[in-house]
């Protein structure tokens, strides 16, 4: 994953650098660094495990008007200071901040060490970074030797690159995203535009083979052999600008914008071309792609087509592309959501489909993301930028967003049913404190389970992620009527388990309750009983699931302050996820 930034020209070099690759931390935060040509032209770099804050720490105050960050989500090599990127090149010759994974790493390596250069990393970002210094060596001009690079590494690399001596800002970029900027004070390169909210106003998104270099008043751009002429446009980047409004987190402050964002996918006016509304309509099946919460999302969505007499079904994206015969699904429409848009599981399948000529329906939360911008239909879940690394509101805005697409194309009435999901939601908000006691008990247990039926099973999977991620507790859940099947083997002597019992599961769950608490298991009912333990009201109509995953949410949140996890970055996450 990785986020990478880059500038030359007058703006404060120091400031720009932290301000940029803090907001690049949702891409890694194993650890961070940056680099700078000193007066003399020589590159300086500053590295450190962990955050950009811990970097910032460490870097001493510097003037310069050249230099590249990064911020890391280990691939190649271990979450170390050695790993840390900007790398740099055996002589000091060329230091670089690389985002992807060079897939011919190992041959690469071999080749260079055959050629005298010792590693000092397990990265495969130190070959790309010897690799141009020895071009450099055999003669090669700094851009000759980085346009090389295409041909003979293979897989993804959007870089950024310092030659000592020289006063421009080298980049390249091919499968990982590379965004240009111009500003008052000089040129600039990021993984997103939104590390350069407040220094760049115009942009020019990089595509796959593009190469060149920046100074401060200009940008050389070659695609393939061509001198490209980029035209830099506007970009609106209010939906980039962050902050946490009063809240003690993004994490908190997203599901509490859960209700604002259905209304609003509710209330949008001409959401669906007619062309796609019949395209829907006129499909024989129905399948969505996705990974993780999206896919969870999908789930749903995938329940409530059938419902409505579809034939449909989820598949995950990591898994699907490795089952050659899913794809001969005759005349099915693909719908493949992803809140990022840049899940390399979910754009292996997408290239998979597009190749074998299904019509395809992508759904994202980032406009200009691969896989936005790759689809032809394409919707966009526009619920604000999504800080914490774990999906929250994006989740819901999936679900929603599905849930309408599929009422308008079936005629089928939906506000009812989206207003009493709002109204449950705000309930659950009302009452976060009965689920805030809760967490203090589950966080001295080492793991707990959910169960849930239907809908109330979906909402339980995506509980027991969440769970997982934001606190560390080792969480599962099951199907309520599943569970006597063999998991109930787990239960000992206060096992927890939280049931969730929704309208469309039925009440046997509460006969599978008993057997479990006649083994010892200490139960919790989730319902809109009055005589369960926690009682969420108006959890009624299609949508009645979510107040089911919004409780699940606040709860790994809650979870997470007990044991001082860091909510709004989990470790070892990212998130988006663009590696294999
Ligand atoms: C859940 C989470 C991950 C993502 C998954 C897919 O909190 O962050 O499980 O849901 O990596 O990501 P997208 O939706 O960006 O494809």
């Amino acid at each position: 994953m990785c986020g990478i930034v880059g500038h030359i020209g007058k703006a404060p070099l120091r400031k720009f650098l932290f301000t940029g690759l803090s907001s690049l931390q949702y891409r890694g935060y194993d650890s961070a660094g940056i680099a700078f040509m000193d007066v003399q032209k020589n590159i300086v770099v500053y590295k450190s495990v962990g955050t950009v804050e811990n970097l910032e720490t460490i870097t001493p105050q510097f003037e310069s008007h050249i230099g590249i960050g990064h911020t890391r989500w280990a691939t190649n090599g271990l979450p170390n200071k050695n790993n840390a990127h900007p790398q740099v090149s055996q002589h000091g010759r060329v230091a670089i901040v690389h985002n992807g994974v060079i897939e011919n790493h190992s041959s690469l390596r071999i080749h260079l060490q055959n050629h005298g250069v010792k590693f000092q990393s397990s990265t495969d970002t130190e070959i790309i970074a010897n690799f141009l210094e020895h071009q450099l060596l055999l003669g090669a001009k700094p851009l000759d030797a980085i346009k090389r690079l295409f041909f003979l590494f293979e897989g993804s690399f959007a870089i950024a690159v310092l030659f000592q001596g020289e006063e421009r800002l080298y980049f390249a970029k091919r499968l990982s995203p590379l965004v240009l900027g111009r500003g008052k004070e000089g040129n600039y390169c990021a993984s997103d535009p939104a590390a350069l909210v407040g220094y760049a106003n115009q942009f020019f998104d990089l595509e796959d083979g593009d190469y060149g270099y920046l100074t401060e008043e200009q940008v050389i751009l070659y695609r393939e052999d061509q001198m490209l002429d980029p035209r830099f446009a506007i970009k609106d980047l209010e939906h980039y600008e962050i902050n946490l409004n009063g809240y003690s987190h993004f994490m908190l402050k997203e599901i509490e914008e859960e209700p604002s964002v259905i209304e609003k996918i509710m209330n949008k006016e001409n959401l669906f071309s007619p062309e796609l509304l019949s395209l829907m309509r006129n499909a024989s099946s129905l399948r969505f792609l996705a990974c993780g919460s999206s896919f969870h999302a999908a789930l749903l969505a995938a329940r409530y087509a059938r419902s409505l007499g579809l034939d449909a079904y989820c598949y995950r994206a990591s898994e699907f592309n490795v089952d050659p015969f899913y794809p001969q699904e005759k005349n099915a429409v693909f719908v493949l959501l992803s809140q990022s848009g840049e899940t390399v599981d979910t754009l292996d399948s997408f290239y998979l489909l597009k190749s074998k000529g299904y019509p395809l329906i992508s759904i994202t939360n980032a406009k200009e993301s691969n896989l936005a911008r790759k689809t032809e239909c394409h919707l966009y879940l526009d619920c604000g930028v999504e800080v914490a690394v774990a999906a929250t509101k994006t989740y819901m805005a999936e679900v929603a967003l599905l849930y309408r697409l599929l009422s308008e194309a079936f005629d089928k009435e939906y506000k009812t049913f989206f207003e009493e999901a709002i109204f449950s939601l705000k309930e659950v908000i009302a009452r976060k404190n009965e689920i805030s006691y809760l967490a203090s008990p589950l966080a001295r247990v080492n793991r707990f389970y959910f169960l849930g039926r239907a809908d109330s099973y979906d909402a339980s999977l995506e509980c027991a992620l969440k769970v997982k991620e934001v606190s560390g507790v080792s969480c599962e859940a099951f199907p309520s009527g599943e569970f006597k099947h063999g998991p109930i083997a787990l239960i000992e002597k206060g096992t927890p388990i939280l049931v969730f019992l929704g309208e469309k599961g039925g009440n046997f769950i509460r006969l599978n309750v008993e057997e479990a608490e006649n083994r010892g298991a200490d139960t919790t009912i989730i319902s809109s009983c009055s005589q369960d333990d926690i009682v969420l009201p108006h959890a009624k109509g299609e949508l009645s699931a979510l107040s089911f995953v919004m409780f699940g949410q606040y709860l790994s949140y809650y979870l997470a302050l007990e044991l001082g996890k860091p909510c709004d970055r989990p470790q070892n996450l990212a998130k988006s996820v663009t590696v294999r």
